[in-house]
């Protein structure tokens, strides 16, 4: 498994001499929130049981890579803390950001199901603690209860609509609408997890849209000046969500 070593590894076991990996996050909380993500969610109390005992868990700093497009390994992760950069980087370095994950979302299943290697980067973008799932306690669990096999598609189909929207945008629109678009969603995932402020660079909305940096700089000064948005040490706050909500609708 291509995971990055030395980094603090626990199992979740509850034979085992426990510890909290951060004072933030108590094993508790570890328990509800991998019941709470889209695999386990609907699975029998037995079987969400038999799969959390059977987690380790992994803490990574902001930056450091989880795994990298290409490798074979057996296993998926749950994010229990932090966020996950999910991305494509081609061989000059330039990067397609796919996804940003937040708590209680799970990445790896793609390779972990069709027994290849992974098809994107994962890295972490703050620190973050994630629950690493074997794929044979994974299958097992699947192979027990075909019930668990709607929690797998349910993500893989948000993941297609996902993708077919982004492909779409980035065909279909200019910058500015796509960069509202972006804004707005990443603006309303934080609202949904109740985070005073999410940190985005230029950089990775450029990443997310397929656009340069230069041009969401100059979209991101004109929104600034018009009042639609403020640009703080890296902080995006929306201050005219109609006026953006109208950019993004533009041209659709
Ligand atoms: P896997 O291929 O095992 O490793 C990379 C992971 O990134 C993949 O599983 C998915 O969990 C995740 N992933 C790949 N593409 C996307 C996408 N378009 N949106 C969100 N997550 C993705």
């Amino acid at each position: 498994m291509h995971l990055v070593p030395n980094l603090f590894e626990i199992p979740l076991r509850t034979s085992s001499p426990v510890r909290s990996p951060t004072p933030d996050i108590v094993l508790k909380d570890v328990r509800d929130l991998l019941k709470d993500c889209a695999l386990l969610r609907k699975l029998r109390s037995v079987d969400q049981d038999a799969l959390i005992a059977q987690a380790r868990l992994r803490k990574f700093d902001a930056g450091e890579t989880i795994f990298s497009i290409g490798c074979h390994v057996n296993s998926m992760m749950a994010v229990l803390s932090g966020n996950v950069k999910i991305s494509v980087s081609s061989p000059d370095g330039r990067e397609v950001l796919l996804a940003i994950l937040h708590p209680g979302e799970m990445f790896g299943e793609i390779a972990l199901l069709d027994g290849k290697e992974r098809s994107a980067d994962a890295r972490a973008m703050t620190p973050c603690e994630l629950a690493v799932l074997d794929r044979r306690d994974v299958l097992a669990v699947l192979d027990s209860n075909p019930a668990a096999w709607k929690a797998f598609v349910e993500v893989l189909c948000a993941r297609l609509r996902q993708t077919d929207q982004h492909l779409a945008e980035v065909a279909l629109l200019p910058v500015p609408a796509r960069l509202a678009m972006a804004v707005i969603r990443v603006n309303s995932e934080r609202e949904i997890r109740n985070r005073a402020q999410f940190r985005v660079s230029q950089r990775e909305l450029a990443e997310l849209i397929g656009a340069t940096r230069e041009s969401v700089n100059k979209c991101l000064r004109e929104w600034h000046r018009a009042g639609i948005v403020k640009v703080d040490d890296g902080f995006l706050a929306i201050l005219d969500r109609a006026k953006l909500e109208a950019v993004a609708q533009q041209d659709w």
